[in-house]
C-alpha cells in the first residue's frame, strides 16, 4: 500500500465499569497490558504516526506505553485530550500533531485488544478514494452500540447512537465497530463541523458518517469475521474473556511451529515469546513475556520462566523450577526444585535438586555465573555475586558465600563453602552423566 498510515489509539475514557483503581487500559493481558496489545497489533502494519489520545491517569499510562513501546513505533505521540466530551473530540485531539499528515488515518480502541492487523489492512484496502471506510458487526446482542444506517439501496448513510434511536432504528442488528479508516484531509473539516447535538451531548465521531454522505460520498463497509477481533473491555469479566482468546492464539501459533505443548489447556505462555522447534513443554508451566527457548527444550512440569529468561537449544528446566533473567546455555539442566534469578548458566552444566541463587540482599540484585560442564550439588545455595568455574563442582548441601570465585575444576564444599580439592571429572573417570 503506496498511501502513509497514521493510527489514533482512544484512550482517554475513564474505565469506572473495571471497579480496580488502576487504568483500564494499562489491565494485565497475556504479559502486555491492554492498549499495549491494540497497539502491538497495529505495529505490523507498520504506521508512519501513531497517535494515543489520553485523560485519565495519563502520565501513568503514556510512561507504561513508553517503556514498553519506544522501539515499536518510527513515531508514538501522546496528546492530553482534555475531559472527555466523546469520540469525535477524542479523534480532534488525536488529529493534532498529525496537523501536516496526509494519508490513511485508521482509528482504534485502546480496550480493543484482540484487532488484527490482517482485518485493518481490508479495512484500509477497502476505503479505495472514499473519504472513510468502517467495520460493522451482527452480534447476538446488540445493546448499547452504534447502529449501522442504510438507505434503501443498501447504502451506509450514518450511524445512529442507541440512546438517540427511534424504535425501528433500535430493532438494527448491525453495528459499529468502531474502527475506521479515513482519508486525513476529509477527516479534518469534517470533525470541524461537529456539534454536540445528541442525547448524550458528546462530540460523536460516527457524526461525521452523514456528513460525507450528504457530500456525496459512498462509504464501503467491511463486515467483521470474527467477532472476537472487536470485542471491548468494560470490566475485569471481559478481560478474562478477552485474555483465553488471545491466550488460544499464543498456543496455536507455536503449537503450529512444532511446539510440542502436551497440555494446552493447562500451559500459560505469554505474547512475545519465543520456541524453537521440537522443544516440550509440560503441563503446569506458566511462560512469561520477552522469554527465549531454543530448540529441542523441555520445560516443566510446573515450570515458572519469568521475563529475559533465555533457554540455549537442548536445555531444559523441569519441576517446580523458576527461572528469572537467566541464561542456560545449550544442555544446561536444573530438573527440580530450583530458583534460578539473574544467573548464567554454561553449557550442559547441571543444577541440581534445590539450588537457589540467592540474588537478592534486601537491596541489590546481584549475578551468579556458572560454568559449561559445572556441577552443582543438591541444596546448593549461591549466594550472589558468586562464580563457579568450568568443570567445578559444588558438594550437596554447599553454602557459597557472597563474593565467592571458585575456580575451574575445583570442588567445593560445607557450610560456609570451603576449597577441598580439584574435582575428578568424570570423562577421566570414564564414566557417562546419566
Ligand atoms: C462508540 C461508538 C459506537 C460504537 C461503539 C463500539 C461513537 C459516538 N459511538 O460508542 O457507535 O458502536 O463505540 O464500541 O463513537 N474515548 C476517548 N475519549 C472520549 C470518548 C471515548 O478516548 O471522549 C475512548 C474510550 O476510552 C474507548 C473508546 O473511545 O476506548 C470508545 O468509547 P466508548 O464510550 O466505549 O464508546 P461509545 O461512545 O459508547
Ligand atoms: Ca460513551
Amino acid at each position: 500500500m503506496s498511501r502513509p498510515l497514521a493510527v489514533i489509539c482512544l484512550a482517554a475514557g475513564m474505565g469506572t465499569r473495571t471497579k480496580v483503581t488502576m487504568p483500564k487500559v494499562l489491565l494485565p493481558l497475556c504479559g502486555h497490558t491492554l492498549v499495549g496489545a491494540a497497539l502491538a497489533a497495529v505495529a505490523e502494519l507498520e504506521p508512519e504516526r501513531v497517535v494515543v489520545v489520553l485523560h485519565n491517569q495519563r502520565e501513568r499510562v503514556q510512561a507504561t506505553l513508553e517503556r514498553d513501546h519506544a522501539d515499536t513505533f518510527d513515531s508514538l505521540t501522546f496528546v492530553d485530550q482534555g475531559a472527555p466530551q466523546g469520540t469525535g473530540h477524542a479523534v480532534r485531539a488525536g488529529m493534532e500533531p498529525l496537523r501536516d499528515f496526509d494519508g490513511d488515518v485508521v482509528v482504534i480502541y485502546g480496550d480493543c485488544p484482540l484487532m488484527t492487523a490482517g482485518t485493518l489492512a481490508d479495512l484500509r484496502a477497502l476505503r479505495g478514494d472514499a473519504a472513510c471506510s468502517a467495520l460493522t458487526a451482527f452480534p447476538e446482542d446488540p445493546t448499547g452500540l452504534g447502529r449501522i444506517l442504510r438507505d434503501d439501496a443498501g447504502d451506509f448513510v450514518g450511524i445512529r447512537e442507541q440512546k438517540d434511536c427511534t424504535p425501528e432504528e433500535a430493532d438494527i442488528e448491525e453495528v459499529n465497530c468502531g474502527f475506521y479508516c479515513f482519508d486525513a484531509a476529509k477527516l479534518r473539516p469534517a470533525l470541524a463541523s461537529l456539534k454536540p447535538n445528541n442525547a448524550q451531548g458528546e462530540y460523536y465521531l460516527t457524526d461525521v458518517v452523514a456528513d460525507f454522505v450528504e457530500q456525496g460520498e459512498t462509504l464501503p463497509t467491511l463486515e467483521a469475521e470474527d467477532l472476537a477481533e472487536v470485542q471491548g473491555v468494560n470490566s475485569l469479566v471481559e478481560l478474562a474473556i478477552v485474555r483465553a482468546v488471545m491466550q488460544e492464539r499464543i498456543l496455536l501459533e507455536h503449537l503450529t511451529n512444532g511446539v510440542l505443548i502436551v497440555d494446552p489447556a493447562a500451559t500459560w505462555i505469554d505474547a512475545d515469546v519465543e520456541i524453537g522447534r521440537d522443544t516440550v513443554i509440560l503441563p503446569g508451566s506458566v511462560i512469561g513475556a520477552g522469554c527465549k527457548i531454543g530448540e529441542g527444550c523441555e520445560v516443566g512440569p510446573f515450570a515458572h520462566l519469568r521475563g529475559g529468561t533465555v533457554m540455549a537449544d537442548g536445555a531444559a528446566v523441569g519441576n517446580y523450577v523458576e527461572a528469572k533473567k537467566a541464561h542456560l546455555g545449550p544442555g544446561a539442566k536444573a530438573k527440580h526444585l530450583t530458583y534460578l534469578g539473574d544467573a548464567a548458566v554454561g553449557a550442559d552444566a547441571n543444577i541440581g535438586c534445590g539450588t537457589i541463587t540467592a540474588n537478592y540482599d534486601g537491596v541489590n540484585k546481584h549475578r551468579t555465573v556458572i560454568g559449561d560442564r559445572a556441577f552443582i550439588g543438591s541444596g546448593t545455595v549461591l549466594c550472589a555475586p558468586a562464580t563457579v568455574g568450568a568443570d567445578a563442582m559444588t558438594a550437596a548441601g554447599s553454602i557459597v558465600k557472597p563474593g565467592t570465585d571458585i575456580q575451574a575444576g575445583a570442588l567445593w564444599l560445607g557450610v560456609p563453602a570451603r576449597y577441598l580439592k580439584q574435582r575428578e571429572l568424570p570423562s577421566e573417570k570414564g564414566e557417562q552423566d546419566t
